[in-house]
């Protein structure tokens, strides 16, 4: 049903995680693939399990890398379709009062900055495939709800959604879409579940989130293939929360024996302060 064949896609930091199963997504719906990935294994690894997908190592936080990965988009396919801005990190979980100047830079750099910059380069190929392309920009759950010690990320994360609100009216006249996708925890190199929660709080994982399970980096997938697809030719400046409906419990879990509850029932996998 999503055929991407003659469509050109860009996934920053498409290694592992999630920006890889986005990858793997579009390129299994025929599309061809530009993968911008930091870590010189992961993309040889990306490489190998794509074979028709230019990856090209460098670090989307250089100033130079924008101008130098439109131009690779131009010589492979002289338009863009669809632009994945998916590199993202909290960088530090601290509380914000133990964050030095610097880390809140390189926080809203990480998260924010280097997606304005991206997105701003590859504007004129988007506008090249225009009517018809669009971006997608990998934002979080956190974008929407609070988020201990990771204040700066929340801020930026939510900075993005409002971003792709308002480029989504600038260019709605062009016919070019810009919408987010919200991922609650999602197994990934990152936010690696079997580090996150210890053997010994794993019995009731199934009661966390009210579908029943974390998230695969397939789930992005699907969500991405949708919002770039002509299924959402009319959807624009809107977000999907990929969090097996996590926002919408906003603090409710089940008990083992299946009850609804907010009261906490784990510790063990917390967020804590070092040294406390
Ligand atoms: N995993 C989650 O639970 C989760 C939840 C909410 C939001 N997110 C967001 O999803 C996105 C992807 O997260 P993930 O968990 O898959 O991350 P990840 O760290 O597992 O993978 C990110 C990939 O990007 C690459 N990368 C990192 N910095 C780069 C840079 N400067 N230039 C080029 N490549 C770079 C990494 O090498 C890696 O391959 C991020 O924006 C993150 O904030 C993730």
């Amino acid at each position: 049903m999503l055929d991407y064949t003659g469509k050109t896609v860009l996934v920053t930091g498409g290694g592992v995680g999630i920006g890889r199963g986005i990858a793997e997504g579009f390129a299994k719906a025929g599309a061809k693939l530009i993968i911008a990935e930091i870590d010189p294994e992961r993309a040889a690894a990306v490489a190998a399990a794509l074979p028709d997908a230019e990856v090209v190592v460098c670090d989307v936080l250089d100033r130079a890398t924008p101008a130098l990965l439109a131009q690779r988009v131009e010589q492979v396919a002289g338009k863009l379709d669809v632009l994945v801005n998916n590199v993202g990190h909290f960088v530090h979980a601290l509380p914000f009062a133990m964050l030095s100047g610097d880390q809140v830079d390189e926080i809203l750099d990480v998260n924010l900055g280097q997606l304005l910059r991206m997105t701003g380069a590859m504007l004129p190929l988007l506008r090249k495939a225009a009517p018809g392309s669009s971006i997608i920009n990998v934002t979080s759950i956190e974008a929407y709800r609070g988020i201990p010690y990771c204040s700066v990320y929340a801020a930026a994360k939510a900075g993005i959604a409002g971003f792709t609100k308002s480029l989504a009216l600038e260019l709605a006249p062009e016919g070019i879409r810009v919408n987010d996708i919200a991922p609650e925890t999602t197994d990934t190199p990152q936010v690696a579940l079997d580090v996150m929660i210890p053997p010994e709080n794993r019995a009731n994982m199934d009661k966390w989130i009210p579908l029943g399970r974390f998230g695969r980096p397939e789930d992005c997938a699907g969500a991405a293939l949708y919002l770039a697809s002509p299924l959402a030719s009319w959807v624009t400046g809107s977000a999907i929360h990929v969090d097996g409906g996590a926002l919408a419990a906003a603090g409710w879990t089940r008990t083992p024996t299946g009850e609804w509850t907010v009261v906490p029932m784990v510790s063990g996998n917390g967020l804590k302060i070092p040294g406390q």
